[in-house]
């Protein structure tokens, strides 16, 4: 259903690898609601070519950039700003990767070189998207940037590794770097803390299945599922979240807030003791 919340609005989609991506949900929820973007990624995730199905769907075209690099991310801003023609009023940063947790290696056996470009692709790059924007005066005033983020910056989740200390850098520069685009450009900034979701992301973390399994029986309403992330994303790049910025924002179906339920203790099922 469209309500045109993005109607005349232009912006950048980082990261729809294949249709179970969050980004890929959001491009879909984006065009839907008349939004004009580009779609990018790694030019290697390029290479599976599934994204141009995406581009074809939504009237757009690729840019390849690696979000690591500041000479990738300038092509594609400047590109992108011809190619849709005008500044852009949103950018969604929806990135992962750990060499680490890919390949296996613990945290207590950590390999350093691996771990800086977890942080480097997991969370500079935010920085680096941001700091290529401002310096091009690339976006409009009331954007909105966002990026994607999990509730193990905040809290131990064995099995995710080193992409938790990614995160909480994440949410960091989010907080840093939205007070100054605020001040300067009224443009807000903010990190979006998303359920256990199964993509090609959260899959490749150790114990996927159990400890979504658990957070479905932590969480009141259940897991959010991918595409009511995405509907979230859409509220936050529309004009009626004008005035929120700097702010780590839970999509977790109310995970965030729960000591203990009593489906995970497991002597009632979940919600009896509320027909009790
Ligand atoms: N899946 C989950 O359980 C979950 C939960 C909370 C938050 N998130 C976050 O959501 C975001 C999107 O992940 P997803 O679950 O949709 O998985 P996904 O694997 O579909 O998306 C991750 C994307 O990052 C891209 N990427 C990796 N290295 C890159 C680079 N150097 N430059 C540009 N792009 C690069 C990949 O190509 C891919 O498109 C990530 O930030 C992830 O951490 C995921």
């Amino acid at each position: 259903m469209s309500n045109n919340l993005l109607k005349g609005k232009r912006g950048i989609i980082f990261g729809a690898l294949d249709e179970n991506s969050i980004a890929w949900k959001v491009a879909l929820k984006a065009h839907e609601q008349g939004a004009k973007f580009v779609l990018t990624n790694a030019p290697v995730a390029l290479r599976m070519g599934e994204i141009n199905k995406l581009a074809e769907h939504c009237g757009t075209i690729v840019i390849p950039a690696d979000a690591t690099s500041i000479e990738d991310l300038e092509k594609l801003v400047n590109q992108s700003v011809e190619h849709l023609g005008g500044k852009l009023d949103f950018v969604l940063h929806s990135i992962g990767m750990s060499p680490n947790v890919r390949k296996g290696k613990t945290y207590t056996d950590i390999n350093y070189e691996w771990f800086q470009k977890t942080l480097d692709i997991s969370a500079l790059s935010f920085h680096k998207v941001l700091q290529t924007c401002m310096k091009l005066d690339a976006m409009n005033e009331w954007g909105s940037m966002l990026a994607l983020t999990y509730i193990a910056a905040q809290r131990a989740f064995p099995g995710y590794g080193d992409m938790a200390n990614a995160k909480a850098t994440l949410e960091s520069i989010a907080r840093s770097f939205g007070y100054y685009y605020g001040i300067q450009k009224k443009v807000r900034v903010n990190t979006i803390s998303q359920s256990p979701t199964v993509t090609t992301a959260g899959a490749g973390i150790k114990g996927f299945d159990s400890f979504f399994g658990f957070a479905e029986k932590m969480s009141p309403l259940g897991n959010a599922p991918a595409d009511s992330c995405a509907d979230y994303c859409i509220t936050l790049f529309s004009d009626l979240t004008r005035y929120v910025t700097l702010q780590n924002l839970y999509h977790d179906g109310g995970f965030s807030s729960v000591g203990v339920s009593e489906a995970v203790m497991g002597f009632l099922g979940a919600g009896e003791e509320s027909k009790a």
